[in-house]
This record gives C-alpha cells, sequence and structure tokens, in this order.
C-alpha cells in the first residue's frame, strides 16, 4: 500500500489575527453547516472528480491514508462530532492505516475539557496549538482572541484527555517583541515540555492588517527576506516596532540552541521534534509524498498532479453544489517542475538533499547542474555539502526564500 496524507480545512475563527493571510475568517454560524455539507460531498466524491480532472489516474485502492491533518482555520471551534465525522468519512472513502497519525490544530481558549475528550474519541491522537507568544499584551496587539493563561490551560485538557503528541507554534519578530520576552517564551516551552515545536519567523502579506500597517506588500518572503535582505524594508513609522534582524537571529538561534539542549532535534527550518515525534503529515510536504486536501484553499498532490482549491467559502461551497470539486487551478509537473520541487522542498529539511538520490531520480549530478549558483551560495555560508548530502547552513535557514531563488532563478 502506498500512504497517503489527508488535509481537511476549517476556515472558522473567532476573530482574524493582523497577520493572518490563510484561507480563514470570522463567519456567521450560519455558514458552518452549509460547508460541512460541501466537504462531505467533496470527499464522498473524490474518486469519480479525480478521476475526470487527474489524468492518469493512480490507483485509489492502492493508498492507505496514514495521517490525517485537520488545519484552519479553527478547526478546534466547530463541534467536535464534525471531527468525529469527518474522521469516520474519510474511513469509508479510504482504507485507513492502525498507526494513523490524527493531528488537530487547536486555538487556545476554544475548548474545554469535554470537548477535548470528544477529540480524542474521534481519534485524533495529536495536536497541534498556536500559542505564539507568552505575554498577554503582545498577544492582544496582534489580534489574538486568547490569553497565556488560555495556553495553559488548553494545553492541560488535552494532557488530561490523552494526548501524548502534541505540538506548540511560536512567531518570532512580532512587532514590540523583545529579547526578555523571548527568553520567557523559550522559559514557557521549557515547562510545557511538548514533543514537537514551531517557531515561524513572522511574514507580513498584502491584504492583511500587518501588511497596510508594516511596509511595502509583502509577498511570501520570509520575515528575515522582509527585514532587508530583499524583499523590500519595513518603512512608516510602525515598522519601528519591529525587532530588527540581527535581534530576530538571535532569537532563531537562541531557540535552536535551547531545544538542541533540551534534546529537541531540528528536523525542518521551523520544527523541532522529539525523537521520532517529527510531524509525519507535515514530513509528506517536504518530502513530496501523496496528499488530496480538502476545503477551501486546500492543496494537493498525487503523482504528477498538484492543484489547489478556490479559496473564498462561499465560491468553494457553490463550486461543490455543481461540480463536485472546487479546483481552482492545477498543474501536471513536467521534468524542471519536479526537479525544482525537490530541490526547494528537499532543501527545507535539515539533513538536505541526497546526491545520490537526487542522481538516480533525474539523471544529473545536483552540483553540475547548480554548479555557478551553489558557488556563489556558498561563499556566501548559506550551503554546505556533507558526505553524499547537499543542504542549508544555519544562516542558510534564514535566508532559505533567498537561497531557492537564487539556486531555481
Ligand atoms: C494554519 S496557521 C493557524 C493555526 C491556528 N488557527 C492558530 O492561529 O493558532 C498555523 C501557524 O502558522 C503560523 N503563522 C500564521 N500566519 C503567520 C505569519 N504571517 N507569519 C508567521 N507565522 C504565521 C502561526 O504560528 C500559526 O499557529
Ligand atoms: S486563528 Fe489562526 S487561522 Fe484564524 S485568523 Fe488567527 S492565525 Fe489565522
Amino acid at each position: 500500500m502506498v500512504p497517503l496524507g489527508i488535509y481537511i480545512h476549517i476556515p472558522f475563527c473567532s476573530t482574524k489575527c493582523d497577520y493572518c493571510n490563510f484561507a480563514s475568517g470570522v463567519y456567521p454560524e450560519s455558514a458552518v453547516l452549509p460547508y460541512l455539507e460541501a466537504l462531505r460531498e467533496e470527499i464522498l466524491g473524490v474518486k469519480g472528480w479525480l478521476a475526470e480532472s487527474c489524468k492518469p489516474l493512480p490507483r485509489l485502492d492502492e493508498f492507505e491514508v496514514d495521517t490525517i491533518y485537520f488545519g484552519g482555520g479553527t478547526p478546534s471551534l466547530i463541534d467536535a462530532r464534525h471531527i468525529a465525522g469527518l474522521t469516520r468519512l474519510v474511513g469509508e472513502v479510504f482504507t485507513i492505516a492502525a498507526n494513523r497519525e490524527v493531528t488537530l490544530e487547536v486555538n487556545p481558549g476554544s475548548v474545554d475539557s469535554q470537548r477535548a475528550q470528544l477529540h480524542v474519541e474521534a481519534g485524533v491522537n495529536r495536536v497541534s496549538i498556536g500559542m505564539q507568544a507568552f505575554q498577554d499584551d503582545l498577544l492582544k496587539r496582534i489580534g489574538r482572541s486568547h490569553s497565556v493563561a488560555d495556553s495553559y490551560s488548553t494545553w492541560s485538557l488535552y494532557r488530561s484527555a490523552g494526548i501524548s503528541n502534541a505540538s506548540l507554534d511560536l512567531i518570532a519578530g512580532l512587532p514590540g517583541q523583545t529579547s526578555k520576552g523571548w527568553q520567557e517564551n523559550l522559559d514557557a516551552v521549557e515547562e510545557i515540555a511538548p514533543e514537537h515545536i514551531s517557531i515561524y519567523l513572522l511574514e507580513i502579506h498584502e491584504g492583511t492588517r500587518f501588511g497596510s500597517l508594516y511596509s511595502k506588500p509583502a509577498t511570501v518572503a520570509s520575515g528575515m527576506a522582509r527585514r532587508g535582505a530583499g524583499a523590500g524594508a519595513p518603512q512608516g513609522l510602525a515598522a519601528i516596532d519591529l525587532p530588527d534582524e540581527e535581534l530576530v537571529v538571535d532569537f532563531y538561534e537562541r531557540a535552536a540552541g535551547r531545544f538542541s539542549q533540551m534534546g529537541y532535534r531540528q528536523y525542518e527550518i521551523s520544527n523541532f521534534a522529539l525523537p521520532g515525534r517529527e510531524s509525519r503529515h507535515n514530513l509528506k510536504y517536504w518530502t513530496r509524498q501523496p496528499f488530496i486536501g480538502f476545503g477551501c484553499g486546500a492543496y494537493s498532490h498525487l503523482a504528477d498532479w498538484r492543484w489547489g482549491n478556490e479559496r473564498s467559502v462561499g465560491r468553494y461551497v457553490e463550486r461543490i453544489r455543481q461540480t463536485g470539486h472546487a479546483i481552482e487551478y492545477s498543474a501536471d509537473l513536467g521534468a524542471v517542475e519536479h526537479e525544482e520541487e525537490a530541490v526547494f522542498l528537499g532543501l527545507r529539511l535539515t539533513d538536505g538533499i541526497g546526491l545520490a538520490g537526487f542522481r538516480a531520480r533525474f539523471g544529473v549530478d545536483l552540483r553540475d547542474r547548480y554548479r555557478t549558483p551553489i558557488a556563489y551560495l556558498q561563499q556566501a555560508g548559506l550551503v554546505e555539502f556533507v558526505p553524499d548530502r547537499f543542504r542549508l547552513t544555519p544562516r542558510g535557514w534564514l535566508l532559505s526564500n533567498e537561497v531557492f531563488t537564487e539556486l531555481l532563478r
């Protein structure tokens, strides 16, 4: 059987955070059931609409779902029975592996003990909690709807409900974030002792509140790039609040050093895990394993196909009603795209890219293929070769988008 990941997007949130560019928002209660009904239809009909849209269609009965990921938005906000229903539905449509990983993204303060218990009964065995920061004033300032106390209590609820595989998210580079505040974050992580930690560098996106407050329209470039390494430095008075580049580098390096002492291994640019606790689902994204995403704005990857769904909730529901799917764009990857994808996804992993595997897959030596940019990037201290592997250096992790641009231009 071929392992398959399933992603299910729940776009509903209690507030829209100032930095957030995900397909998510605050919707009236009346939007929830039609959306869930559309999700059901999309999942139930997957084999039919895939047969029409994805050719040649891989044999779906050869797949076994070994990871399910409920992301958002705030999937912990909806009635837990819906999470149970959707998980069951995936089991009706696909073969499910006994040792599956079922992850739920959780916002602090969005659950009580009964709901956490119901999540576990629904089959959730991993949670990822978006704590972001451990200062109430900072949480308020970035538009979060929860307090630090909510982060702690939500954590305890899932531990009490029996969850022994849990992750927390922090954002580095938030406006007003100080060295002392970052130290408090690291102390809090140590106290909480999660199995997995994600540290994201703040990205500023056009169309968000931060996008209009801080500088030029920002790209999907990393927070570091935003700070002047290429994507346009912050402009205007408000930008004064953003910690400068050196400070954010310091945050990231302090986190990496401290987590390493605590026994975590950094396995991806933003992710740290205790041994064996890496996110099996997210690893599929970076190792180019097949996954199907359901819901508005969800992405999928199956064989040579990549596709993405309509982002708007209303149009997603409408499209599902009309055609059974909501594919907004799709691409049939050719040899060049496969190779480029293998480079920029492989470099996100701290182990980097195996040279022998690359040669076997693409029939070319990576060192020859990218000789000129590699020489330049090596000199800049951003990439390195270790026995039979090519990878980013720690400095390269911070400037990863610039490295990818240079390599793939
Ligand atoms: C799918 S998102 C949101 C999950 C959940 N609704 C929440 O807010 O906690 C997953 C994570 O991405 C990170 N994130 C979202 N927008 C970001 C941005 N503009 N810059 C950096 N990190 C971001 C946050 O740490 C967030 O927890
Ligand atoms: S709760 Fe999460 S998904 Fe919702 S707006 Fe905030 S960051 Fe975005």
